[in-house]
């Protein structure tokens, strides 16, 4: 009974925070709805000028760390460049977006103007670029066309829950913060100071991070983000599949892990008997390198859930990697780190 309302509350919470849009620098609603979330787990919660969400739980004691725990909350999406005669909004985007995954999909502006994605005509057999696209909102002239240069919409797509699956758009980072959220309401006691960051504008290149590791100046530090699988037709050879557990990773085109954190993160799957996997990802950053690369240099690694079909509106992780994952970094923070 009490299991069943427990992943009743899991998959209400994903589904809050995945349908909250909030492409990089509009982050106020996701950041909000975040900030209501956790305010009863954390001891204090603080927004910095980036608009990073920076809440912290547990104070140093003995054998204790500062640590910087982050999952980004910005997401992918488009940006309005120009207004047509006839009401079309072009656009650029936000992020990494493949105007594959565009066409026919349906996107909603921050003010609530909703719209869908159309394609000029093509010569035969040409792949479509982001500028044959455009949105249609049912406008019917420039005059009393809703959106105007520089409105940003995120795609629209609601959950799916497939059972031990579930999909969505923007599981990239969201179900990461759902993991660092759910580790924060598991946590009974911890020896350190544990600031929890929900970072902006990691999908426009790591931004929010860099501040905000900076403001916490972690003495060690963790992302946590989806990662790639190797496990569909014609997929890049990858040795993550998804529903194998967790993934801890060694590299991605960003940074390095840090091979200290590497060891942390396997003894304590291990002691704890979570099943996890080793990421090595070819292309990719996360957080992680913000991390590392503050001030003189801050020892971090990433934790990983694996997500097939990333950046596209149909993101799908796998439930026992996600329980994993809360599993482990819950774990990783209710003890004292050695890092050698
Ligand atoms: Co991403
Ligand atoms: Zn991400």
């Amino acid at each position: 009974m009490k299991k069943n309302t427990q992943s009743q509350d899991l998959n209400a919470l994903i589904k809050r925070l995945v349908e909250t849009p909030g492409p990089s620098g509009s982050e106020h609603d996701i950041r909000a709805a975040v900030e209501d979330e956790i305010r009863p787990y954390c001891d204090e919660m603080r927004v910095d000028a980036l608009g990073n969400l920076i809440a912290r739980k547990g104070t140093k004691k003995a054998g204790g760390m500062r640590v910087m725990i982050s999952a980004h909350i910005d997401e992918i999406g488009l940006m309005v460049t120009h207004v047509d005669d006839n009401g079309f909004a072009r656009f650029i985007s936000i992020g990494g977006v493949s105007p594959l995954t565009c066409l026919g999909g349906r996107v909603l502006f921050m003010d609530g103007t909703r719209g869908v994605i159309g394609l000029e005509r093509l010569e035969p057999n040409t792949m479509p670029k982001l500028e044959n696209l455009y949105v249609d909102t049912g406008a019917t002239s420039k005059a009393d066309c809703p959106v105007k240069v520089g409105d940003v919409a995120g795609f629209e797509r609601p959950v799916l829950d497939l059972g031990k699956r579930i999909v969505a758009k923007s599981m990239d980072d969201r179900i990461a913060a759902v993991v660092a959220i759910e580790a924060m309401k598991a946590i009974k006691s911890t020896p350190h100071e544990v600031h929890f960051v929900f970072s902006v504008q990691e999908e426009v290149g790591i931004r929010g991070a860099i501040t905000a590791a900076y403001g916490v100046d972690p003495e060690v530090g963790l992302a946590v983000d989806v990662t790639r699988t190797g496990d569909t037709p014609m997929s890049a050879k990858m040795a993550v599949a998804l529903g194998d557990g967790p993934a801890i990773k060694v590299r991605d085109s960003s940074f390095m892990a840090d091979s200290r954190v590497i060891a942390w993160m396997k003894a304590e799957a291990e002691a704890s008997k979570i099943p996890y996997q080793m990421e090595v990802l070819e292309y990719g950053g996360t957080d992680g390198r913000a991390i590392q690369m503050t001030r003189a240099g801050v020892p971090a690694g990433c934790l990983s859930i694996p997500c097939r079909y990333i950046h596209t509106p149909s993101e799908m992780v796998d439930r026992d990697d996600l329980l994993g994952a809360i599993d482990l970094l819950t774990a990783l923070l209710s003890e004292p780190i050695k890092l050698d």
